[in-house]
């Protein structure tokens, strides 16, 4: 027994060093240069010269100031990331202020790159976030909520959808700490309901299943809300506005980025050749990821699975079916980083507006036509909208949809088609919009998505009786 508990926590400091994904700068400081006319696009910013940097460069002031609650939310968020505070850039955090007048709501959304941790400093505020997609379909998206105090602490994992609405009969305010310099903002309802383009009309209606005329009513309210988004906020002072020489930086360019793509990786660092899952269905000790098999008992079939080949069932409401093989399928996966589904479509067949929450999905159509699209997070300029990328896809095409984005899959064929697809984790979750917003378990309460989705309230009831 001893030696059981012994083995277990060596295989827990194991396993959390192979899943550590706290950033690795290269150096002490990399503070971002305004990258406003860059020609150059890199992952996250390219550093100021270090000779340059000065105290000023980590400072940000004003966070006492109060949040203007003046909207059809009653909420404002005031954000500290990379594009306010420079020095933050490949440092893996930032901060936030939140506002909200009684009954001021900040809407169902998600961080595609972050966890979010929040500190009630006054009033008080219900909160809650939503699982992504259970394993078994009988079970729902299950909801987790709390009534928060000042000095109540509360996380809401990397990727899952959020909010926090403010119960009480005076303001309150928050501040939470984000790991991510960048983490990104999608509110489900601007990012469905009011993309640009706006999302096809039949996809919409298939994965909410209701009527074009709720999905039209639903978009209606996204048109006219151009500045609704508490997260949108402008940054226009900053200190020192670098000014490049053109040549130099172009001289510097490839050793930047070099350097950045470094700072950046996300790949699994594994500490060993595999550490194949050990099957914890009835385990008593939860790990980040899986406990490894005993590498003597590996066999080869540790990393094999069979019946790919196999179509997916498609005789259900959205008229497609995902067949996984992650870590939960394939245990030789744990530790590596990354999965495979097999995706069905019965013509005019919807894989649904969804998210994975650790992993980007890079596909290929091996049958049929594809109308695919993504939606990116909020925009930084508040009159501006998430954009909506699609494509029609052939079969041999391949198309990319990054970490954290909502996304689908629509077959606009006469025939059925198939595609495959990797994906960059060995359990990436999936959140499907309609269902964990609007069939959680239990529901989210009915004032938080009225306000959230500026509709009657009986116009929410029937979202919620689809799901
Ligand atoms: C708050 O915002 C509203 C609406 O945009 C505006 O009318 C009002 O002047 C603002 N209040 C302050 C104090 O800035
Ligand atoms: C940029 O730097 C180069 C080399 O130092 C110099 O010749 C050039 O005049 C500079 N250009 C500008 C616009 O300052
Ligand atoms: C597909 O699923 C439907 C509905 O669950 C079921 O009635 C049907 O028998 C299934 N077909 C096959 C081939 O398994
Ligand atoms: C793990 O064990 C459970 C219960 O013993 C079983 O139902 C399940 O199929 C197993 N999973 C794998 C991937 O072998």
């Amino acid at each position: 027994m001893a030696v059981r508990i012994l083995i277990a926590a060596l295989l827990i400091l194991f396993v959390s060093f192979a899943y550590a994904f706290d950033p690795d700068p290269l150096q002490d400081f990399c503070v971002a240069v305004k990258d406003d006319e860059a020609k150059v696009f890199v992952n996250g910013k390219i550093c100021k010269d270090p000779n340059m940097v000065s105290a000023d460069d980590f400072f940000f002031p004003g966070l006492n100031m109060p949040g203007n609650t003046s909207n059809p939310l009653g909420s404002k968020v005031t954000p500290v990331n990379v594009n306010q505070l420079p020095g933050l850039n490949t440092l893996g955090i930032s901060l936030v202020r939140i506002d909200y007048a009684p009954y001021g709501l900040n809407p169902p959304h998600t961080h595609p790159r972050g966890t979010e941790v929040i500190v009630v400093v006054e009033g008080t505020l219900y909160v809650g976030f939503v699982t992504s997609n259970p394993a078994d379909p009988n079970m729902k998206n299950k909801l987790f909520t709390k009534t928060l105090y000042p000095g109540d602490v509360f996380v809401f994992p990397e990727g899952l959808i959020h909010f926090q609405f403010n119960v009480g009969k005076t303001n309150a305010i928050v501040f939470a700490g984000l790991s991510s310099q960048n983490p990104g903002v999608i509110t489900i309802a601007n990012a469905v309901f009011g993309s640009d383009p706006p999302i096809n009309l039949d996809v919409l209606t298939k994965a909410f299943q209701v009527d074009a005329n709720v999905i039209k009513y639903l978009q209606g309210q996204f048109c006219r809300h151009f500045s609704f988004s508490t997260y949108q906020k402008l940054f226009s002072s900053t200190s020192l506005q670098i000014k490049l020489n053109t040549s130099l930086r172009n001289m510097h360019l490839s050793s930047l980025m070099a350097r950045q793509v470094n700072i950046y990786a996300s790949d699994p660092s594994p500490l060993q050749d595999f550490c194949v899952a050990v099957n914890d269905s009835n385990a008593a000790v939860f790990v980040n990821g899986k406990i490894c098999k005993d590498p003597k008992m590996v066999t080869a079939d540790d990393f094999y699975f069979s019946g790919f080949n196999k179509p997916g069932n498609t005789s259900n409401s959205v008229g497609s079916r995902v067949t996984q093989v992650t870590v939960n399928q394939l245990a030789g996966l744990n530790t590596l980083g990354t999965s495979l589904v097999r995706i069905d479509y019965a013509p005019q067949g919807l894989n649904p507006p969804h998210t994975h929450p650790r992993a980007t999905e890079v596909l290929v159509v091996v049958e049929g036509t594809l109308y695919v699209g993504f939606v990116t997070s909020n925009p930084a300029h508040p009159n501006m909208k998430n954009k909506l990328f699609t494509k029609i896809l052939h079969p041999g095409d391949v198309f990319v949809f990054p970490k954290g984005l909502i996304h689908f899959q629509f077959n606009v064929g006469k025939k059925k088609a198939v595609a495959f697809a990797g994906l960059s984790s060995q359990n990436p979750g999936v959140i499907t919009i309609a269902n964990a917003v609007f069939g959680s378990d239990p529901p989210i309460s009915r004032d938080v998505l009225t306000m959230a989705f500026q509709v009657d309230k009986n116009v929410i009831k029937y979202l919620q009786s689809q799901f």
